[in-house]
């Protein structure tokens, strides 16, 4: 796998073009405004308007290139005009739990509901398949309360194994966690 190597380019329901390709460390002041944003809006991910540092990026970034340099990680950004607008990957746990994947997924307000997910989530299972040798199953956790997601994957083969009621915080309010897996 070649860092920055491309994998897929379209253009969408909405006449959006976009790229999906693996990251590059110079992505890092564009995916750092990404993930603010996103912790901002206090959408659907773990980062509910806590302000993430550069520091902390840069720390993240370079983990994620140092795992996917590895096969132990893919990782995919959604660029649009050279910005970055989305990601989606999947991480490899470890020893005991080797052949898991954890999957996660988002993309940029003015992206959503354009398809652009679904491609996107396919794609990156299509890359796992093929640079993640021990993967045999993808699991995922997904705010009860976000049916676009839930629909999303269950469109795409996962299968919801359990719930943590009220397990996780959605703008301050405890809502549903959702567990839902794949096989490989
Ligand atoms: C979840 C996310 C990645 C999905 O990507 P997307 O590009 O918006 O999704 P798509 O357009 O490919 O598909 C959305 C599907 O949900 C459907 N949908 C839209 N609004 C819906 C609603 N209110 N209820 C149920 N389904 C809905 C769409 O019709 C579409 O289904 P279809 O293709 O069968 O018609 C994206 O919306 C996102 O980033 N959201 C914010 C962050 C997030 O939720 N991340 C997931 C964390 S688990």
């Amino acid at each position: 796998m070649q860092l920055g190597k491309i994998v897929y380019q379209s253009t969408s329901k909405l006449g959006k073009s976009f790229v999906f390709r693996y990251p590059i460390t110079s992505d890092l002041k564009s995916v750092w405004a990404y993930i603010n944003t996103l912790s901002k809006e206090q959408t659907y991910i773990t980062w509910q308007g806590e302000e993430v540092s550069l520091e902390d990026e840069q720390k993240w970034l370079d983990g994620e290139i140092k795992k996917i340099l590895e096969g132990q990680a893919i990782q995919l950004f959604v660029i649009v005009n050279e910005k970055v607008v989305g990601i989606s990957g999947i991480t490899m746990r470890e020893r005991a739990e080797k052949h898991v994947g954890i999957f996660g997924i988002s993309l940029a307000k003015d992206f959503r509901n354009d398809g652009i997910g679904a491609i996107l989530l396919g794609t990156v299972l299509k890359e796992a398949g093929k640079n993640l040798e021990d993967l045999k199953i993808v699991t995922l956790g997904v705010f009860g309360n976000n049916p676009v997601a839930k629909n999303l994957y269950k469109k795409m083969g996962f299968v919801e194994y359990g719930n943590l009621p009220k397990g996780i915080l959605h703008q301050g309010k405890p809502v549903d966690h959702l567990y839902m897996y794949k096989k490989i």
